[in-house]
């Protein structure tokens, strides 16, 4: 494994991974802020983002250009595929001519869940006016831009073995709520990817999987207390995850179902049902109280049901697994971001930040894996980590892999 917890700034002596740093300057300027276009009301979710991507993550896509570029250099014909660019495709769009030298003839796959997004990076590329990028074929020094309209938890949007890059950029944090979610996307990450292609992760360096360890937690109790298969359906990401968890009662055929719904509360339902009449199962307050005793803290019983939040602040585990964490990651992006904006943008950025901190501290939205997690599974995955390398700016790391034969 390769570790390097320096920014790429410097000339490549010593550098591992042999990427040389520094043509690329972590970009800051936050000033196509269109101020005047929209109200303050609806500036933070419209148009503080994009603000708030240069100030705070220059760095990381500084890294992010050093790497894919130097990757793809001299080549002709070469296909990148970006997951997540976001509206403004950042920082590509702000460094075309090099994106035309780099795929020079090839497919640039820009593969996005979030149909407006999709139709707004179109616009803004096509307002660029560049002739470094078309929609149509591509000629040398050109990259033909394809745009796709699809979640990554349905696959990564490219034929097998045909992709010679692939960057995914605060995006996978999104679609990955377990680790077997990280595991999923990587597999495919590499059945599409040619050999040798390059895999380029940015994340948050942070752990933000404590609500798969709560909810491995919740599991286990709820089948040991009430003796029953569990069932678990985990609706905080708009789709459907399920799944089924036996944990040793077979026979029993008997099951709970949990129920995580979207504003991150969790139910247990048929909580003291039973199919047989020759067995009685725990009512929903005799389960609650073994659950209390267990450490489970606000609890409402109803009905054959029992409501909890999946992440309760009154519980020290929660507190330290996630909350802390969450709460020191959201304060150094915010240090970072509050100096690079204009004074006048901190109002919507705070607005922005808080209502992501407070999804982040109620497991919801963000699920960051922390570094080793990640370095774990891309070489499980059959990638040959080149380096790892940590922001100075902000809570950030650069992931660099490639594609190995096994
Ligand atoms: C924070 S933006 C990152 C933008 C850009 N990569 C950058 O570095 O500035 C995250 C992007 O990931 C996309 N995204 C989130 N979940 C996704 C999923 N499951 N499948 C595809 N795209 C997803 C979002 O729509 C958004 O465009």
């Amino acid at each position: 494994m390769v570790r390097n917890s320096r920014p790429y700034s410097g000339p490549a002596d010593g550098n591992p991974s042999g990427y040389p740093s520094g043509r690329f300057v972590a970009e800051t300027r936050v000033d196509d802020l269109d101020k005047d276009e929209q109200s303050a009301e609806d500036l933070a979710p419209k148009k503080i983002y994009p603000a708030i991507a240069r100030a705070m993550m220059g760095e990381l896509h500084a890294n992010l250009l050093e790497v894919v570029s130097y990757h793809l250099r001299g080549g002709s014909g070469q296909n990148l595929l970006v997951l997540g660019p976001g509206s403004e495709v950042l920082p590509f769009s702000e460094h075309l001519d090099d994106v035309g030298d780099m795929i020079n003839g090839g497919d640039l796959i820009l593969q996005d869940y979030n149909e407006t997004i999709c139709r707004k990076m179109k616009e803004y590329l096509e307002g660029k006016k560049s002739d470094r990028l078309t929609f149509g074929d591509a000629g040398p020094g050109q990259a033909r831009v394809i745009i796709r309209h699809q979640d990554v938890r349905a696959g990564l949007a490219a034929q097998p073995d045909s992709l010679d890059a692939i960057d995914m950029t605060v995006s996978v944090h999104h679609a990955t709520q377990y680790e077997n979610d990280l595991i999923r996307i990587l597999a495919d990450a590499r059945r599409v990817l040619k050999k040798n292609g390059l895999l380029h992760i940015g994340e948050g360096n942070v752990d933000m999987k404590y609500s798969e360890r709560k909810l491995e937690r919740l599991v286990k109790d709820v089948s040991e207390i009430t003796g029953t298969n569990i069932e678990l359906f985990d609706r905080r990401n708009g789709i459907e995850n399920r799944r089924q968890l036996l944990l040793g009662y077979l026979d029993l055929g008997e099951r709970t179902t949990i129920l995580v719904n979207e504003q991150g509360m969790v139910e247990l339902l048929g909580v003291g049902l039973s199919c047989s009449s020759d067995r009685s199962k725990p009512n929903e307050y005799e389960v609650a109280e073994a659950l209390a005793q267990r450490g489970y803290k606000q609890m409402i019983e109803s009905d054959h049901s029992i409501f909890l939040p999946l992440i309760d602040h009154a519980i020290e585990d929660d507190f330290q697994g996630l909350i802390v964490p969450v709460r020191k990651y959201y304060a150094e992006v915010s240090a970072a971001c509050l100096k690079n904006l204009a004074p006048e943008d901190h109002e919507a950025f705070r607005k922005a930040i808080s209502k992501e901190q407070s999804d982040a501290e109620r497991g919801l939205v963000e699920y960051y894996s922390p570094p080793s997690m990640v370095e774990k599974n891309l070489q499980l995955a059959g990638f040959r980590l080149l380096d790892v390398r940590y922001t100075e700016q902000g809570p950030f790391v650069n992931y660099v892999a490639v594609k190995t034969d096994w």
